[in-house]
């Protein structure tokens, strides 16, 4: 099975990320062929700074190689390094309907509240279906947010090919069994927008901080605790092993234990797991070369395949052969 993801360099990512998207796409790895890239053209749309949309893209990379990705199983690229996919883009942007785009998520959104938006955005649903339907990917891990938008990718590919014949293969969308909520500082859902994130790659001084400042509520010492109830235990079971979880549990119904000792067990636990990726991380920006050359090859495998498809959809809709896509 073939499995496609796009991941926008636009911010930090926070632990949420890590549980809920990060950590569920490289599990995959055993399972599919991963082709994970690194949504730049996407990202244009909000990030108009050249420093910035360098730095954003090689965390990105650095974060999924530190953290598993093995750039031998799955393929890691740029999605600007595949410029055919622009072109495929507009052989989609044909057989969509406006409509279906007027009543997309994030367009009505800013319609709503009056923001004037680019094109791009407009757009972005059509580009997105172009990265999917370009490798003839099988299954798109996302998160919930992004089923409206892989469910039109198969739309487009479907008006494609009841037009020119069988040319995409119609991709579904895998959306990750939530292992749960992850709770942020405040106990509401760790989301930027919140403000109420752990960053993953916090150094371990601030990250002991953040930790230290999740809210509990104001039971003492000598009081027995909740553990299922406490946000603090919520993220110790995220990290810890059943095991661990088990004896922490424990402590939390005993007397004994107050919040700043479980906060310094949530700490350890999630220092023990990030500590080494942490290392490996800021190895990598130091030598972006290294990710360079990771990514250099990624793109020229996802490319091959690219010019491939985009030639089969070329060909169907009766463009002449492009030499440039007969090369290969
Ligand atoms: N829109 C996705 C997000 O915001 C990122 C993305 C771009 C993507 N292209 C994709 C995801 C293709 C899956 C497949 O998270």
């Amino acid at each position: 099975m073939r499995a496609l993801t796009g991941i926008k360099p636009t911010a930090t990512p926070h632990l949420g990320n890590l549980l809920g998207a990060i950590q569920p796409a490289l599990a995959l790895q055993d399972k599919a062929e991963g082709f994970y890239f690194i949504a730049d053209y996407h990202a244009l749309t909000t990030v108009q700074s050249a420093p910035l949309m360098r730095q954003y893209t090689r965390e990105v990379a650095a974060t999924w190689l530190a953290l598993g990705l093995d750039p031998q199983r799955t393929c890691l690229f740029v999605q600007s390094d595949v410029p055919e996919v622009t072109e495929l883009t507009w052989l989609l942007s044909c057989v969509l309907g406006a409509g279906a785009l007027e009543r997309a998520h994030a367009y009505k959104a800013a319609q709503q509240d009056g923001r004037d938006i680019n094109v791009g955005t407009f757009l972005y649903p059509v580009l997105m279906a172009a990265d999917i339907l370009l490798y003839d990917s099988e299954a798109v891990p996302v998160g919930r947010d992004q089923k409206q938008h892989v469910e039109m990718a198969r739309d487009m590919a479907q008006a494609f090919n009841s037009r020119f014949g069988e040319v995409f293969v119609l991709p579904e969308p895998m959306i990750a069994e939530a292992v749960a909520t992850i709770p942020g500082l405040d106990g509401r859902k760790m989301s930027k927008s919140y403000g109420n994130t752990i960053e993953v790659w916090l150094p371990p001084k601030q990250l002991r901080k953040k930790v230290m400042s999740i809210l509990t509520d104001s039971r003492g010492v000598d009081d027995v605790k909740e553990p299922d109830s406490c946000n603090v235990f919520s993220l110790y079971k995220l990290f810890a092993t059943p095991a661990q979880t088990a004896a922490l549990a424990q402590r939390y119904r005993a007397p004994g234990l107050g919040y700043g000792h479980a906060k310094e067990e949530l700490y350890q636990v999630i220092e023990a797991r990030l500590g080494p990726a942490r290392d490996r991380y800021e190895h990598l920006l130091a030598n972006p070369e290294e990710i360079e050359a990771v990514l250099a090859d990624g793109s020229r495998r996802a490319r091959a395949i690219a010019v491939n498809v985009l030639g089969r959809a070329r060909d169907a809709a009766g463009f002449l052969p492009a030499p440039r896509l007969s090369s290969t």
